[in-house]
């Protein structure tokens, strides 16, 4: 099944080149995935095309006008649904969040500008709200860009190699080991031998121990959140002579 993802932006050749570059534009032609993207200054019905307007109760920037927006929606024939807005106040986006979207057939994603949508939009043919992250972008166009990097990555053949994203980071709740490749030593430094013994169980042991050590260094959050460690993770561990907690280390 070929996923489908509306776009609504202003800036809709962007949209369509980033979507046409690397691992997006090959899966795009193995009809992985298929791009819908909408202009919704078209949608304007005044001479100036004008899509905002200043915002009641005063105040600095301009508010993306509902009914351009409301009317392509409504316009369009086979629109993917749920609608996401992209906004710094929706719900975060993460690994979890692009696998439910990845379980769909679709899904459209509107891209604001200036200080945001008139809350009415937000209210009645917004499905949901995505963010992310705790920043203001100038526009929802890269937000939706990484969201549909990271859903497309996903998908059977997303990738041309069903495998590659399985064993990456997040997919486990841990971050990625390090990788490594030749030459075998660079300016002095070496490949841990270990990677290079062609015994895989311990390689798979090592990465494992590795994961878990920098989860544990960076993002003690993911530990916590996947119930701290089980006794085989602390034996291993302490076999790879890794220190357990972020308080021991330093
Ligand atoms: N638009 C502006 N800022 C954003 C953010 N942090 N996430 C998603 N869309 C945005």
């Amino acid at each position: 099944m070929t996923l489908r993802v509306d776009v609504l932006s202003l800036f809709p050749e962007a949209v369509r080149a980033y979507a046409d570059t690397s691992v997006l534009g090959r899966a795009r032609e193995r009809d992985v995935w298929q791009l819908v993207v909408h202009d919704f200054r078209e949608a304007t019905g005044d001479v100036h095309r004008s899509v905002d307007d200043t915002p009641y109760g005063g105040g600095a920037g301009m508010v993306l006008t509902p009914e351009p927006i409301a009317r392509t929606l409504e316009d369009t024939p086979g629109l993917a649904r749920p609608v996401i807005a992209l906004t710094p106040s929706g719900t975060p986006f993460s690994h979890a969040v692009a696998t439910r979207l990845a379980q769909l057939g679709g899904f459209t994603l509107l891209c604001g500008r200036y200080e945001g949508f008139d809350q009415r939009i937000l209210d009645t043919v917004v499905d949901e709200e995505v963010s992310l992250g705790d920043f203001v972008l100038a526009g929802g166009e890269l937000a939706a860009l990484c969201i549909i990097e990271a859903v497309v990555r996903l998908l059977p053949g997303g990738l041309g190699n069903d495998e590659s994203s399985v064993e990456e980071s997040f997919g486990a709740g841990l971050l990625e080991y390090p990788q490594y490749t030749k030459p075998a030593t660079w300016r002095g430094r070496e490949v841990p031998a270990l990677l290079r013994s062609g015994n895989h169980a311990a390689i798979a042991r090592w990465r494992r121990a590795q994961a878990l050590r920098l989860t544990i260094e960076r993002r003690p959050d993911l530990i916590e959140r996947r119930g701290g460690l089980s006794a085989q993770e602390r034996e291993l561990l302490e076999e790879m002579g890794v220190v357990e907690s972020p308080a021991q280390n330093g």
